[in-house]
């Protein structure tokens, strides 16, 4: 019996992300692991919608950086779905630092920078349903059966 709670995640593919030609490479190690992408939008994000994403960090030394390059060129927005899909895809996501994320991991295996850090996925089931609000509408998301559902 497969265990976990069915949840929805946030993960945004940041502008160096985008920029390096890594959507494709990032998607994949999310969509190989079992998650279900259910929204997609290519999003450039306003100043406005940085402050709204990351009020937490305000007043932070690196809040001043992170608002200029998360603002700085398109971000691919991803709802993906799956049991525990909150823990597992911080998982594969990799330490906020890329220089100390391990390897196999998105930023342990794509990164070496804090602030052009490849990604951003939901920390907790409050963030992830806060900022998914961010970014998608209800009507965005889309239900649909992977063939591989049985096994996941
Ligand atoms: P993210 O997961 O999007 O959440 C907050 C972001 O702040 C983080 O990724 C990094 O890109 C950025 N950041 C920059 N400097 C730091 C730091 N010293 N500690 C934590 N986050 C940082």
């Amino acid at each position: 019996m497969a265990e976990g709670t069915l949840e929805r995640t946030l993960v945004l593919v940041k502008p160096d992300g985008v920029k390096r030609g890594l959507m494709g490479k990032i998607l994949d190690r999310f969509e190989l692991k079992g998650l279900k992408v259910v929204a997609v939008r290519l999003v450039q994000v306003t100043p406005e919608l940085a402050a709204r994403h990351y009020a937490e960090h305000e007043g932070k030394p690196f809040y001043p950086g992170l608002v200029q390059h998360i603002t700085s060129g398109p971000v691919l927005a991803l709802a993906l779905e799956g049991r525990s899909a909150i823990a597992v895809t911080r998982l594969l996501t990799g330490a906020t630092n890329p220089q100390v994320a391990a390897p196999g991991t998105v930023r342990g295996d794509f990164g070496l920078a804090i602030t052009p850090n490849l990604l951003h996925a939901s920390d907790s089931p409050a963030s992830a349903e806060r900022e998914l609000g961010l970014y998608f509408h209800a009507e965005d998301y889309l239900a649909y059966t992977r063939s591989d559902e049985k096994f996941l």
